[in-house]
This record gives structure tokens, C-alpha cells and sequence, in this order.
């Protein structure tokens, strides 16, 4: 019989870690209420990060349309570890550890097209074919046969698949498949047809914080009353703000993995047109992901037909929405329960976000820098569905823009940052000790804080 995440939700009942797990895992989570602070400087907490999570857990390194060619090739860093990502002759992809098998050398950096389907070394040009397979070593009879078996040249490979039109990789041979490693967040996301995204642009920024601090004001909507005061009705109004977080429903999963969406369809809740349509124009204006200016333009063309007093303003622009797609060759997902997620967001553990919007999503990767529990690289992906057959080419970054830069980042993005930092530097005050989380809106906090306990602590 097929799981369903129902199932997976109704055996999984978060509540705290065994105690014997603190005997094994510095700063435990020994109380669901917090977080110890020293998670997110300490080197300690850092280094077994380093040894028990980043080389056994499945990580996105790459979206399909960076490589969409054969020879076509990524670079992906973790922890001091890089990986070169290529996709094969027959259209399959490949993760090699980029290191080469005579003396070390990084094979390629950042990303490109290995020019005659090898990869060459820069130092001495040894050779490998696009699957890692030795080709060539140079004046070969000079070294000893034994140290020159194929098998031992060739290039070390990391677990991969793809699946939704990522890389998703793991250099963990014997790690669980991933499919089953990402239940049951992943059918959730082919319900809502993710697969059929595109990239729309992709930057990176670098913060000043440990990667979980940053994903973790990511995690919550407590904090739009806030940090985000103009998706809040604008005014800051405790009462209105409150209204609008309580109607946000938050899961915690297996596996570490999380979500939050809306208590109701987004049709279904009470706003006026001019209300939707200006929340939606913020969201355009202020990210240029989830809601697009497409979007709004629909949303505006039925202004008039549908009345902004249209109590039933917001299903008439989701009807809009689809004919829309429909007659443009877009391929949305069905409606069904799960667009509640529309607006709201998965957490795929331990360091990958979706929030899906209208056949759009905004997506998330946070990983350590530079080897210091106190920087992460930050990537930050708009995508959306393109009619079939007009789907952009090569996905290429951006750049890695400062976190002010007020050109490359929309507002809500830098009123993100803007506490991140501040978050990260308030950790070392001598007058706090740990975060105290909601069991209501923190709750997927807590999950991934034990989830990586549970992982340390089984790799001890
Ligand atoms: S280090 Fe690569 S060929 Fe010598
Ligand atoms: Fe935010």
C-alpha cells in the first residue's frame, strides 16, 4: 500500500529527543521550549555538522536547467568539499568529487562546458571522461603499475537523482533513496507540480550568520507583523497582524522536514479586491517571486468585471489565473487541497525551502561559508512556469550581491537580512542563553534543531 502524508503526519508526534542523546551531542536539544545558543557558533557543534550531517544527508546542489547539455558542468561547495555536477551523454547527471586522482588538484571551478567531453587537469593533464572514467595519464609506464588501476583513477562519485528538475546529491553510497528521505514533503511538492518550474533569475548573498539562524527566520510568518509591516496591512496594527499569523497552520514532519500554509484556501479568504490585489503587488514589487507582475496584471484585468467588493474577489482572480494558463499552454498543477500551500512554504531538511505562489516559487538553499559556523552562502532562486516548449536556456547566476544592495534585492528579501545579522551578533551576549521558540509558530524550528541531533547522534 502507498504512504501517504497523512500517514507519515499521523505517526510522527514531535515531542522531546531521547535524554541519552545529550550523552552524545553537545548544546542537545534536552527542552522542546529552546534552543541552546552555542549552535550557532560553536566550532565543536560546527565540526561534527561537518562530520555526521553534511556528508550522509541528501542536498540540492543544482537545478537541471544550469547543465542542460551534455559536457555541461556546476561546481557545488559544501564544507570544504567540492563537487562537480555533469550532466552525461545520454542526458543522465553525474556528481565527481572534484579532486584530482594524481596530486589534488580541483579539476574545474564554477561552471562551464568540458570541451570535448573530458575533464582535464590543469596541472599535469590527466585525463576523464564525462563519467569519471580514467582517459588519459601522461607518460603513463613512468609510475608504478599498481598505483595506476582504472578503478582506483577514477574519479570518486557522490549518490545522485533528480527529481522536481534539481540535482540532489549525497556522498553517503549506503544513504537511503531519496525519494524516501524527502516523504513526505516531496509528494506534496509533485502535487503541485514544482517539476514544471523554470528558473526566472538566481543570486546569492552572503551573511554574516550560521546557516540555521538564517534559514530559521524563514521558518515563520510570526514575524511579517514586524519585519514586514506592509504585508501586514501596512499599519503594524497588533490586532490585524495577529489575525493574519494565526491563520497560518504549521507541520512538522519526519525526517526533519516542515511546512506552514494557509488554514483555508486562498480563495476562500476574506479579502477585499483592492486588498488582494495590493498584497499581491507588494509581493511582485517587493521580491519579483511568488506572485510576478503577470500575475498582477491578470489580477487588475478583472478589477472591474468582478467589483472590488466581490466577496468572492480572490476565487474569481484564481479562475482568471488558470484561464490564463490554460489558454497560454502553461502547465499549472490541478487544484486541489494542497494549493493551500500557495503563499505558504516547505522546508525540505536540512537546508532547502519552496513557497509556491500561482505556479510560481521562491526557493531557498543556506550552507556554511569559508569553513565558519558564523557565514553562509545564501541562494535565493524565482521560478515559474513557462507555457510548454517556451522554457528559458541556460540557468546562469546572477551574482552574489550585498544584502543592502537595493538594485538586486526587492524589499522583503532585505528586511530579512536586516535581523540576521543583528540575530547572530545578540547570540554572544553574555545576557541571553537560548532561543524560546512557540510550539504554534516555531515548531518546525525546534524539528530541524532535533532532527540533526538525531543525526549527530547516530553517526557517534
Ligand atoms: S595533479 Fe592532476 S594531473 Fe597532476
Ligand atoms: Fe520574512
Amino acid at each position: 500500500m502507498t504512504r501517504t502524508y497523512e500517514d507519515d503526519l499521523s505517526e510522527f508526534a514531535p515531542g522531546p529527543n531521547p535524554p541519552e542523546l545529550s550523552t552524545k551531542v553537545p548544546f542537545a536539544m534536552t527542552d522542546t521550549n529552546f534552543v541552546p545558543k552555542e549552535r550557532y557558533y560553536s566550532r565543536e557543534f560546527f565540526e561534527l555538522e561537518k562530520e555526521h550531517l553534511w556528508p550522509h544527508t541528501w542536498q540540492m546542489a543544482a537545478r537541471l536547467e544550469e547543465i542542460p547539455c551534455p559536457g555541461d558542468f556546476v561546481e557545488y561547495e559544501i564544507v570544504g568539499n567540492s563537487i562537480l555536477v555533469i550532466r552525461q551523454h545520454d542526458g543522465s547527471v553525474k556528481a565527481l568529487h572534484n579532486a584530482c586522482r594524481h596530486r589534488a588538484t580541483q579539476l574545474a571551478k564554477g561552471c562551464g562546458t568540458l570541451l570535448g567531453g573530458q575533464i582535464v587537469c590543469p596541472f599535469h593533464g590527466w585525463r576523464w571522461n564525462l563519467d569519471g572514467t580514467s582517459s588519459f595519464v601522461f607518460i603513463e609506464s613512468a609510475f608504478d603499475a599498481e598505483s595506476m588501476k582504472s578503478d582506483d583513477l577514477q574519479l570518486r562519485e557522490c549518490q545522485v537523482e533528480v527529481w522536481a528538475g534539481m540535482v540532489w546529491i549525497n556522498f553517503d553510497q549506503n544513504a537511503q533513496p531519496l525519494k524516501e528521505a524527502l516523504s513526505p514533503v516531496a509528494d506534496i511538492l509533485d502535487s503541485i507540480a514544482v517539476g514544471n518550474m523554470r528558473v526566472k533569475w538566481w543570486k546569492q548573498v552572503i551573511l554574516n550568520a550560521n546557516w540555521k539562524i538564517t534559514q530559521e527566520a524563514f521558518l515563520e510568518g510570526y514575524h511579517v507583523m514586524q519585519t514586514h509591516p506592509q504585508l501586514a496591512g501596512g499599519s503594524g496594527d497588533v490586532e490585524m497582524g495577529a489575525l493574519q499569523a494565526q491563520a497560518t497552520e504549521y507541520t512538522a514532519f519526519r525526517n526533519g522536514h516542515g511546512r506552514f500554509q494557509s488554514g483555508a484556501g486562498l480563495g476562500e479568504l476574506p479579502m477585499s479586491g483592492d486588498d488582494f490585489i495590493e498584497f499581491n503587488r507588494l509581493l511582485a514589487e517587493g521580491q519579483d517571486a511568488m506572485a510576478l507582475e503577470q500575475d498582477v496584471k491578470i489580477f487588475e484585468g478583472i478589477r472591474n468585471k468582478v467589483g472590488v467588493d466581490n466577496p468572492n474577489f480572490a476565487e474569481e482572480a484564481l479562475k482568471a489565473l488558470y484561464d490564463y494558463a490554460y489558454g497560454a499552454g502553461i502547465p499549472m498543477a490541478e487544484a486541489s487541497e494542497n494549493l493551500r500551500l500557495w503563499g505558504g512554504e516547505i522546508f525540505i531538511f536540512p537546508n532547502y525551502f519552496m513557497l509556491p505562489m500561482y505556479g510560481n516559487s521562491l526557493c531557498y538553499r543556506m550552507r556554511p561559508y569559508m569553513d565558519d559556523p558564523e557565514k553562509c552562502l545564501f541562494d535565493v532562486w524565482s521560478l515559474t512556469t513557462y507555457p510548454l516548449g517556451q522554457e528559458p536556456g541556460r540557468a546562469e547566476l546572477l551574482g552574489i550581491f550585498d544584502k543592502e544592495d537595493i538594485e538586486h534585492w526587492g524589499l522583503i528579501p532585505r528586511q530579512d537580512f536586516s535581523n540576521i545579522e543583528r540575530q547572530q551578533q545578540g547570540l554572544h551576549s553574555v545576557g541571553f542563553e537560548h532561543h524560546r521558540l512557540s510550539p504554534q509558530f516555531e515548531k518546525t524550528i525546534l524539528n530541524l534543531h532535533q532532527e540533526l541531533d538525531r543525526r549527530i547522534a547516530a553517526g557517534r
